[in-house]
């Protein structure tokens, strides 16, 4: 059994990235810029944040936060989106979520040039990863993707089953995998034999937020199982997988923590750059 260690692979991820920014930076004297939103005092979106800017300087990209009251005017953050659409210097703007229930999710997401796009959630992004055209792709699941093609490099023809529905993560995994020539089922609350559709899976992707959801028992023998939930427990941070009983089953396994989360911050820089790259030609 693996236990797949999501740390370490983006840590050689984030040092590729840095060599390709060096390398951007000597042939163009300019270094991709990385602009994220933060609106309100939700604690765990402000440490997210913290990360994201931590990572993206260690990286030698520009990075810079521009944080509101939750009492914000939609007006005004729509006004500081179309400014920073313009400005040279922004290769990438990401809004963090949740946002404030005044404020529009949708109107929000619309408003980034999809080209600026480093979240993917524009729906010229969703519609064009449905297309199987180019696009920003969202980087939770653009994480798992590549932890999964470090255990198996071809998946043609495997099973696949996604736990959970979510634009975040749940809909773009099901495209990437897609695109494997996996055979996808995406499962969610209202799914009858939830555990059965598990059994089914050469590869299983849960991000439903519910801790230890998946037990032994719910996976086939030799499946890959990725764990996308952050579960705070009374027995600290847990996934949404069962770890002690699925190690014991899987072929590999993500840890929580220490799996997918490090690849989300990674694939945001991977993101931005790409970001920075297209804005080029
Ligand atoms: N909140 C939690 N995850 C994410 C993410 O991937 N992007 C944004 N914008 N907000 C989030």
């Amino acid at each position: 059994m693996t236990i797949i260690d999501g740390k370490k692979t983006a840590a050689d991820l984030r040092s590729n990235l840095k060599n390709e920014v060096d390398n951007l930076k000597k042939k163009y004297n300019k270094v991709p810029g990385l602009t994220v939103i933060l609106i309100g005092e939700y604690a765990p979106s402000k440490i997210y944040v913290r990360n994201k800017e931590k990572s993206a300087v260690e990286i030698g990209l520009k990075s810079e936060i521009i944080e509101y009251p939750d009492t914000i005017d939609e007006k005004t953050v729509l006004e500081k989106i179309s400014e920073l659409n313009k400005d040279e210097n922004v290769s990438g703007i990401l809004v963090q979520l949740p946002l404030p229930k005044h404020i529009n999710n949708k109107k929000i997401i619309d408003a980034i040039d999809p080209n600026k796009d480093v979240d993917g959630f524009h729906p010229n992004n969703v519609g064009n990863l449905s297309s199987g055209y180019e696009s920003s792709v969202p980087c939770t699941p653009l994480g798992c993707h590549l932890l999964i093609k470090k255990i198996e490099p071809n998946l043609n023809g495997k099973k696949a089953v996604i736990l959970g529905r979510s634009n975040l993560n749940g809909k773009p995994m099901t495209q990437l995998l897609l695109k494997e020539n996996c055979t996808v089922t995406i499962a969610h609350s209202k799914t009858k034999n939830l555990k059965e559709e598990c059994l089914k899976a050469d590869i299983l992707v849960v991000a439903v937020g519910i801790p230890k959801l998946v037990k032994g028992d719910w996976v086939k023998k030799g499946s890959i199982v990725i764990d996308v939930g952050i579960n705070k427990t009374d027995e600290g941070i847990v996934g949404d997988v069962d770890f002690d009983e699925v190690s014991k089953i899987a072929k590999a396994i993500t840890p929580v923590p220490g799996g997918v989360g490090p690849m989300t911050i990674a694939c945001l820089l991977k993101n931005t750059i790409e970001c920075f790259k297209r804005s080029l030609v």
